[in-house]
């Protein structure tokens, strides 16, 4: 038993992007000696045929997905997580300070290597619950897949948090919405379509599993792939300007066994959270009517009997009057722990500070059945069954 907390900080630590997982909202410095020359914006929808490019992700353990890009010229290769739960981009800097093991043990961005170089001038500062990640703007060419954007603002990170030490992938890259009030500069998404390197602004998210072997997980930006999914899209709209957030109608199980958020609750999708973390209270609801056994700390966890699993019932999350639902073994994980396999919810329950918003966070263990748009044009999200 007592190994069990240890796989469990594993698995939380290589859901990286703790932003995502606790939620922690991105911060950073104001830079007020300079100010970003804004690229006028096209309007939307500019083109009816896409041209759309597919990056293909490594599977980390189910638990991440990373892919590379290149930064500079000669260009140089980073694995970042694509987060839809953050917008800042960041990679470990050659400057980073030599008692951040973390940093050091990453590939690192040059500024004197690279022609297309530039000083943004100002420092940020991310907060994530495992620690924060700090250093300073720089701008050069950005490159995802064949798609490049030129005087693209990112961080140069010197410091990094230890628990970051274990972590595949070298940096994050956030698709989620650029905080204009902290004077943020556009996303990477934001200057591809700004400087009409995709034709559409969607992109969207295939997530395999290791079990189903075969296919590539992939990111498709300026589109959708029809290749990865079946039948039609359920679309929900967003329901704040600047997050990947929705409206909910309820979270059930399709015998009835449980219902919680009844009046209809707020949902995030975030590519870069490895679990689906509900609020603790209806995360109870659900696995104490399945008869999971909760794990001490936080988030919290349920232990379930492995003989059982298959009988349980699907796990119906209802968006826009549509039923999605998810299989026992998507919201249950077998996890093989010193020789034997334990059965652990990756439905998880967390306890929100008083001044934030209860929200349920669908992370990769729902976007694996779910392919999922993420649609800028239309401020709206879809989802349709992934083709396994
Ligand atoms: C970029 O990739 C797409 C799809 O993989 C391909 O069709 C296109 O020709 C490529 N463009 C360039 C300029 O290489
Ligand atoms: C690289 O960045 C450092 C720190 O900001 C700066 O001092 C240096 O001048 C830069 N190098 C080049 C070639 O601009
Ligand atoms: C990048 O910045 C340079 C000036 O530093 C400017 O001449 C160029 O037009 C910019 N390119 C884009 C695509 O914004």
């Amino acid at each position: 038993m007592n190994v069990l907390p240890a796989a469990v900080l594993v698995l939380f630590l290589v859901s990286y992007c703790a932003a995502g997982i606790l939620n922690i909202p991105l911060t950073k410095a104001r830079t007020p000696q300079w100010k970003f020359k804004r690229v006028p914006r096209r309007p939307w929808p500019f083109r009816v045929h896409a041209l759309a490019k597919d990056i293909k992700l490594i599977n980390y353990k189910n638990t991440l997905y990373y892919g590379p890009i290149t930064i500079g010229t000669p260009g140089k290769e980073f694995n970042v997580a694509f987060d839809t739960g953050s917008s800042a981009m960041w990679v470990p800097s050659v400057h980073c300070l030599t008692r951040s093991v973390a940093c050091q043990n990453y590939r690192r961005y040059d500024n004197a290597s690279s022609n297309t170089y530039k000083d943004r001038g100002g420092t940020f500062r991310i907060e994530y619950d495992l620690g924060k990640v700090a250093g300073y703007w720089s701008q050069d060419s950005v490159t995802v897949g064949n798609l490049t954007v030129k005087n693209q603002t990112f961080g140069e990170a010197i410091i990094e948090p230890q628990l970051f030490a274990d972590t595949t992938n070298d940096g994050i890259l956030g698709l989620g919405f650029r905080h204009t009030n902290i004077d943020e500069d556009p996303t990477v998404f934001d200057n591809m379509v700004s400087q009409g390197v995709v034709s559409d602004p969607v992109f969207s998210f295939y997530l395999n599993s290791i079990e189903s072997g075969g296919r590539d997980s992939v990111l498709t930006l300026g589109g959708t792939n029809p290749d990865y999914y079946t039948g039609d899209f359920t679309f929900v709209d967003l329901s704040v300007p600047d997050q990947w957030q929705f409206k909910m109608d309820r979270v059930q199980f399709s015998n009835g066994a449980a219902t919680v958020c009844q009046d209809g609750c707020q949902g995030l999708v975030d590519s870069a959270t490895s679990l689906i973390v509900g609020p603790i209270d209806e995360v109870d609801v659900i696995m104490s009517a399945l008869g999971g056994i909760p794990m001490p700390g936080l988030p919290r966890m349920y232990i379930f009997d492995c003989s059982n699993v298959d009988n349980l019932p699907d796990l119906e999350f209802v968006l826009n009057g549509k039923k999605l639902p998810l299989k026992s073994r998507d919201y249950i994980m077998e996890m093989p722990i010193d020789g034997k396999t334990v059965c652990l919810s990756s439905l998880v329950g967390k306890t929100w500070e008083k001044e934030e918003t209860p929200v349920w966070i669908l992370g990769i263990f729902f976007m694996r059945t779910y392919y999922t748009q993420f649609d800028k044009g239309n401020s709206r999200i879809g989802f349709a069954k992934a083709k396994h």
